[in-house]
Order: C-alpha cells, then structure tokens, then sequence
C-alpha cells in the first residue's frame, strides 16, 4: 500500500497507485487494452450472426422512424415507460416460457438488481464456483451468506443445503445453464430438485444459452421443461441475440417486486422505445434458427474432437463454447499470439476472469464460422500446443 507522500495531494497518491497497480498487472501478464477484432472472430458471442444480419439492421431503422421519440427520457417508472416494451416484455416472457418478463439495460445490471433486491442478511445464496461476476456482484451487495460450491458439485451443493436447512432466512441457488468461460452446462433439473427437497428457490442465467439451446431457442430451462418451476431467469440479448440488455423472467409477482425494489431498474433511464423493435426482430430471427443451431453443434463437435485428438484440454465444454485450456498466462498469451498471425481474432483469457493457473483461449464459435475454418484452427491450435510442449520439455532439461 502506498503512503501518501508528505505534501503530495490526494489526485497525485490516487495516481502514483494506479501507476503502480498497473505496473503490477504488467508484471503478471494481466495487463489488458482494448483491441478492436481483426480476421476470424472467435471471442464474439454473436453465436447466430445477428448482429450482422440485415434483417435485424432494418427491422431497428424501421423502429426508429415509427418511434415517437429516440432517447430514454427517464427511469421507467417516471417518464421512460412505452408501450414497445410493455408489450415487447409479454412477448418475451412466452419466449421464456414464464408468465412475466421485466427488462433491464443490460445482463449486468440485471443480475445485480434481482440479486440485490431479493436476496438480505440472513438469507443463505448457495453460488456455483464459477458464477459470471454480475452474479457474484449481486450477491455480494445483498449482505446473504454465500456458500460457494464447486463447479457442478451438486453432491457439496447437497450437503450444504442440508446443513442450512433449519435457517429462518430464504435460500437461493444460483447458477448459469451454460457456463461462459467452460462452455458446459449445469445440473439444472437435479439442483431444482435439491432445492425442493431442501427449501431453496433456483435462479439461472440463461445468458450463454439463449436464442442457442432449447426448442427455438429458448433456452436450457424450456429444453429440460423446468422453466416454470424456477424462481428467476435471466435471458440476456446482446450474446445470441444480437441486441443489448435482458430480460429477468418469472412471475408476475417477481416483477412488481423488481419493478418497485430493483435499485438498477428504479435508478436507471430507460432504453429507448425503438429498441424494443430491434429485440422483437431478433427473438423471431432465433426462433427460425434451428439450422443455424445445428451448424454451431457440428462445428463445436468436431473442433472437440480434434482437439481431443491431440490432447488438448477441453474441459468438460459440451456447447458451442469451447475453451483450449493452457494453464499459464504466459502459454495462453503465445496461443493467442499464434492464432492472431494466423488470422483468428481471440484473445487469452486469465484470471480473475478464470481461476488461478487455467488461463485458455475461449473459443467461441458463431453460425458465421465455416467448417474449414473450424479445421484450420484446430491445426494451428494443435501446432501451438506442440510448440509450447517443446519449450516446456526443454526447460525442464535445462533444470
Ligand atoms: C453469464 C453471464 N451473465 C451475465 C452477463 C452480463 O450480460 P451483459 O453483457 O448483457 O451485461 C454476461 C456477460 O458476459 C455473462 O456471461
């Protein structure tokens, strides 16, 4: 920790810390900047191509000119309420399966407003290990116990329901249905039950599985039928949706809870009407994107498989997010570095993001991605793999 050096003022200690913070991230190869995407994009969770697609650029034009107004104007509870999203929220909550839906401007903020206006001290938030931030942020500012499992770990998951069974507080389960960095899916159907057996209600963030899993895709919790059942899902739009924000879908009585005790939702502008014209569009474009939906798991399929084949670490990935797990910052780095000279835009992930010593590359593929380029990226993945098991085995030999 710094100290403030005699006569200096608070601005230079504030700066002389952040330049020594972002030594620090230097040093540890954890120092980032924003890059705009060139070549193949693998990191964009664009993952039918809508973001892209015509259709979608007219149906927003389309919405603009027919809209009253383009700015939000206020919260929605003061000024910033429109018919577009009222009957664009009805319209969502059938896609989710669930009687209501409530929009948010973003994933992010959602997941904070649901989490930190449900949850309170004294309540018990059972959290899978690798739960997206905006989760975590969530619970944390709700001041619950959180009991963190292990990924998936529906037998620690168990025992811990159990030992808090007795509480006065609620309990919550909350989990992604396909984890972002892993790109494998929850137990949702087994952590319902446990919730049953032990008095918890279950949240999911769809985020990763929206407009990809389920019948039209729906997402996981309507392909396993459970949607009703859960307390919460978070359905985002700006992953396969090609948008922005998100939707928390539930019941009617979950939305007025949000609508009057959701500090993101109560504190924040609206998003402007015609923007509900763009997610309309979008969710009917996902809807009739079974072939693309079909593409995406052949293309993941046999990038597994090829991957398997050399021996590269794919985690349990079982989706259309495939991650080439590579351990050291420094080997993900020369793995990204190696795609990026051969024309895919990805980028090493490390950790906070990912756990201490699993940094990887995460693949994720889009309907955009041809097949050859799938097998092109499985050779130079297999050769940078190769590479870097070479100069693992030298250092070694060189003690
Ligand atoms: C699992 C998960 N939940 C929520 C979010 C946040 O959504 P948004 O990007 O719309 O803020 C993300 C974004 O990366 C995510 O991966």
């Amino acid at each position: 920790m710094p100290e403030i050096p005699d006569g200096a003022s608070g601005g230079a200690f504030m700066q002389q810390r952040i330049g020594q913070e972002l030594a620090s991230l230097r040093e540890i190869s954890q120092f980032r900047t924003l890059d705009i995407p060139a070549g193949i994009d693998l990191s964009s969770n664009d993952y039918l191509g809508l973001a892209s697609d015509p259709r979608l650029k007219a149906a927003i034009a389309e919405s603009v000119v027919r809209s009253e107004r383009v700015g939000g104007t206020g919260s929605r509870l003061l000024s910033g309420n429109a018919r577009e999203w009222q009957e664009l929220e009805a319209e969502f909550a059938a896609f989710a399966g669930t009687e209501t839906a409530l929009y948010f401007g973003s994933g992010y903020s959602a997941n904070i407003g649901l989490l930190s206006s449900l949850l309170r001290p004294g309540d018990v938030v059972f959290s899978d290990a690798l739960n997206h931030a905006s989760l975590i942020d969530g619970m944390r500012l709700s001041g619950a116990t959180k009991v963190i499992f292990p990924h998936r770990g529906t037998a620690f998951l168990e025992k811990a329901l159990r030992e808090h069974a007795t509480g006065v507080g609620a309990r919550l389960i909350v989990t992604e249905s396909v984890f972002s960095m892993e790109g494998d899916v929850a137990p949702l159907a087994e952590m319902l039950r446990l919730g049953k057996k032990y008095g918890a209600a279950l949240m999911v963030d769809e985020a990763h599985a929206t407009g990809v899993r389920g019948p039209q895709g729906r997402g996981l919790a309507t392909e396993l039928g459970i949607e009703r059942e859960a307390l919460a899902i978070v359905h985002t739009c700006g992953k396969a949706l090609g948008s922005a924000g998100a939707f928390v879908c539930g019941s009617r009585a979950l939305k007025d809870f949000l609508i009057n005790c959701a500090r993101t939702f109560i504190f924040s502008t609206a998003t402007p009407p015609y923007f509900a014209g763009q997610i309309h569009a979008a969710m009917a474009l996902a809807r009739a994107a079974d072939s693309e939906r079909a593409h995406l798991r052949e293309l993941a399929d046999e990038l597994r498989a090829s991957l398997a084949a050399a021996e590269i670490d794919c985690g349990a990935s079982s989706t259309h997010i495939v991650p080439v797990i590579l351990g050291s910052n420094e080997a993900a780095l020369h793995a990204a570095s190696e795609l990026q000279h051969a024309g895919f835009a990805v980028r090493a992930i490390r950790p906070p993001t990912v756990p201490p010593g699993t940094a990887r590359i995460r693949i994720s593929l889009t309907s955009h991605i041809t097949k050859d380029e799938a097998r092109r990226l499985a050779d130079v993945l297999r050769a940078a793999s190769e590479s870097l098991g070479k100069s693992r085995s030298a250092s070694v030999a060189h003690g």
